[in-house]
């Protein structure tokens, strides 16, 4: 059999569910992390602690495995196009994170593709206080956001003061409809499966997506048309490996590709229990140089993610037992030690015959399950 090595970048919840996938492949796995007590560390013995820009690290790591996935941007991507010219299958491929993790220049490639993008300019760190051209606008730092965090609205002049004052974009402000993302496996060959799209819906306090459902309510049309320019874009940009694409659907139908996430994302928890291959098996697939696996999805989900109440400390979970005790719904607990105010600890999934019944449903795990801080 083909015992192979396997170095996962980042050991955080996709990590944890990178790993889990792992388990039904003949494969030692090793987590790479800053932090020897995240979720993924506990379930195999094989972890080097580094940090995600430490390059000579991260290629000491690396030249170990025979393959290797990630589960943030923010890795170097130069040490990951390093170990890949020596010869170890990086999945999803490096060049592409290089242009993806600078906001900047993933939207002048997208650009360049003509594939269909909200306007946009660039504003450099000095140039920001003294903007005083189209509001509202977006402000979104080139470099090291993440969930929101990197993103303001700015409505007015007098915004401009918050703003923080780094090298960013502007880009105009969308009237959002619905927010989409399309995940997608395509291999060297150019075999393509996309997952069916699904939509997400924010938390406007918090800016992280609250919940999802898939699939999307979406037209055919609609459907058709998201899946047709997804396409476009994994082919023109030589996409390999797995990514997530985010979509914004404006007022009037329109479809702009937001951003692109060369991994496993968030909005695709739900594969593991919907869809015959999970997100996560399909980059293990894909890293071991295997098939693709079909993303047919066989149930209707909706995900929840659970977040911590506004306190901070030990975590503790209340009501655990009624909201276990609710049919239909499998929890992912992220084992994070610590509660912070609006964490993300964990998501539900929810699988019932319509959406409309797993709306009813969510609200009832929302009553019953408390994450808080230890009294
Ligand atoms: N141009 C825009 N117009 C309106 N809302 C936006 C715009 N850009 C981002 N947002 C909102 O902010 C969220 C986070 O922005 P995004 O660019 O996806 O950054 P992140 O890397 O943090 O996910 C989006 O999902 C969307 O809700
Ligand atoms: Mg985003």
């Amino acid at each position: 059999m083909f015992t192979q090595k396997l170095g996962i970048i980042g050991g955080g919840q996709l990590g944890l569910l990178l790993t889990q996938a792992a388990m039904s492949f003949p494969v030692q796995v090793s987590i790479y992390d800053p932090n020897p007590h995240c979720s993924a560390a506990h379930y195999t013995r094989h972890f080097s602690k580094g940090d995600f820009d430490d390059k000579e690290r991260l290629i000491a790591f690396g030249s170990l495995q025979d393959a290797v996935i990630f589960e943030t941007e923010s890795v170097n991507a130069e040490a990951l196009i390093e170990l890949q010219e020596k010869g170890v299958r990086v999945i999803s491929c490096p060049k592409a994170l290089q242009w993806i993790k600078d906001k900047g220049c993933q939207k002048e490639k997208l650009k360049k593709a003509r594939l269909p993008i909200l306007d946009f300019r660039y504003i450099s760190a000095s140039e920001i206080k003294s903007y005083n051209d189209h509001f509202p606008i977006v402000q979104k730092w080139r470099k090291g956001g993440y969930d929101g965090y990197g993103v303001q609205i700015i409505k007015t002049k007098a915004d401009l003061k918050k703003a923080k004052e780094v090298d960013s974009i502007f880009e105009e402000m969308a009237e959002i409809e619905k927010e989409i993302s399309v995940i997608l496996a395509r291999n060297e060959l150019g075999d393509i499966e996309f997952y069916p799209p699904v939509e997400m819906v924010f938390d406007p306090v918090a800016n992280l997506i609250d919940y999802l459902i898939a699939p999307a309510n979406l037209s055919l049309k609609k459907r058709r048309q998201i899946l047709h320019i997804s396409k476009e874009a994994a082919e023109k940009l030589k996409l390999v490996g797995l990514y997530a694409i985010e979509f914004f659907m404006d007022k009037k139908g329109k479809f702009y590709i937001n951003e692109i996430a060369p991994r496993t994302h968030n909005s695709g928890h739900h594969t593991i229990n919907g869809n015959i291959t999970s997100q996560y098996e399909q980059q293990i697939r894909m890293a071991l140089g295997l098939p693709l696996g079909s993303t047919k999805q066989i149930i209707p989900c909706l995900m929840l993610n659970l977040l911590a109440d506004n306190t901070k400390g030990r975590t503790s979970y209340k009501g655990i037992e009624e909201a276990f005790a609710i049919p239909n719904v499998q929890y992912t607990l992220y084992g994070k030690e610590e509660v912070k105010p609006g964490r993300k600890m964990g998501h539900a999934i929810i699988m019932e015959k319509t959406i409309e019944k797993a709306i009813e449903k969510m609200n009832d795990v929302r009553k019953k399950l408390l994450i808080t801080s230890h009294e």
